[in-house]
């Protein structure tokens, strides 16, 4: 199959228009979201939503978000409208927010890999909005990497992953946020299952209190079992292997530094991501500035790019960790998952080194 890529700057109305009867049809469109690059098939269609486990090598027991164009369109998907999901949908939809709930019977089991409930979302990006609305289907779509890889947030990771195995891919540039949105489940008490850029603050100043999934921050017990399907996979894993190093900006700087040379006599290569308050540190030796702590959006649009960009070059990733709060949980869930939860304390692995 050959993969077409068209612009959804300079030719939005053509590529949409393609894009929505490829849908129609029961194929496979990527296309830009404000947070990552979607994998689309028409969200009614057992059979297509199928090619999209095939075309991502996805496990089927892990279930798809269907993304719609209208707020009224949620009541067709869902079993009903609990009242509490109508104030966050007012603040903040469109956008990065997904609302998991009891499906309706149109919803097949083939989207939620056979549970009784089904994510909804309604992203704000332009190219997407004109795509779900020209198909006028609710389109079921993951990120458009190849399972286990880090999600795509421009479309050349997407052709990278899916070259020859799509029809169309819809080229919006760099996505706005860079980390998936954030999954709430409106099942019994509000839980995040999975952090973004709508952050708890965000949505404890909307409806009150909203749990975290315990899985966020750390590996499922064997025992666990896990809220959201998804968590319990290897993911976001780049060429290399990614090393965490947690501290303040003073103590991880010299923890990265130890460790980089250590590596490097080792025979590895190796690249740093560092932040704003560290990167002068880091001078002369490979290290790439991803953000700014203070700011962890800047963090989360720049993390899977540098994940994949970086991780072609080297053998081993050092990567800062940064405090939870706002949009840091959401850096720290994917950063931590990419490094399959190597960590490092920076203040501990200091005090044995002078020890020595
Ligand atoms: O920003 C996003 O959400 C992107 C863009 C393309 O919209 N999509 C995305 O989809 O990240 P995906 O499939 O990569 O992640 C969906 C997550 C998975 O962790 C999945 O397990 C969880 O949502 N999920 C979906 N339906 C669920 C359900 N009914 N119950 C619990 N977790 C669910
Ligand atoms: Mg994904």
């Amino acid at each position: 199959m050959i993969t077409q890529v068209i612009s959804a700057v300079t030719q939005e109305e053509g590529g949409t228009t393609l894009g929505a009867s490829l849908i129609r049809a029961g194929e496979l469109v990527a296309f830009p979201t404000e947070t990552v690059y979607g994998l689309g098939a028409n969200g009614l269609d057992g059979e297509a939503v199928n090619r999209i486990f095939e075309a991502k090598g996805r496990p089927n027991d892990n279930p798809l978000i269907l993304h719609i164009a209208k707020k009224s369109d949620l009541k067709k998907l869902w079993a009903h409208v609990p009242d509490r999901a109508y104030p966050l949908i007012e603040t903040f939809w469109p956008g990065p927010l997904t609302l998991i709930f009891h499906k309706a019977d149109v919803v097949p089991y083939e989207v939620t890999a056979g549970l009784e409930t089904v994510a909804v979302r309604m992203p704000s990006d332009r190219t997407a909005r004109a795509l779900i609305r020209k198909a006028e289907v609710p389109i079921a779509a993951p990120s458009a990497n190849r399972s286990g890889k880090p999600s795509p947030t421009n479309a050349k990771h997407v052709l990278d992953d899916m070259d020859g195995r799509i029809p169309l891919i819809l080229d919006g540039g760099d996505c706005k946020y860079g980390v998936e949105s954030t999954v709430l489940s409106l099942v019994g008490e509000p839980t995040i299952l999975r952090p973004g850029a709508i952050t708890r603050e965000m949505l404890e100043a909307v409806i009150g209190p909203v749990r975290l999934a315990a899985s966020i921050l750390k590996p499922l017990g064997e025992r666990e079992v896990a809220a959201s399907p998804g968590m319990k996979y290897k993911h976001y894993a780049p060429d290399a292997r990614v090393i965490v190093v947690d501290g303040t900006p003073e103590e991880t700087s010299k923890c990265v530094l130890s460790l980089y040379y250590d590596l490097l006599e080792e025979g590895k290569t190796v690249e740093v991501l560092s932040t704003a308050q560290t990167q002068f540190r880091y001078r002369g030796i490979a290290a790439t500035e991803i953000g700014d702590r203070a700011h962890p959006e800047t963090l989360c649009a720049n993390l899977f790019s540098a994940l994949r960009e970086v991780g072609a070059l080297c053998d081993v990733i050092l990567a800062e960790g940064v405090g939870t709060s706002e949009e840091g949980l959401a850096y720290m869930n994917r950063l931590l998952r990419a490094a399959g939860f190597d960590r490092i304390d920076a203040s501990e692995y200091n005090k044995k080194q002078t020890k020595q």
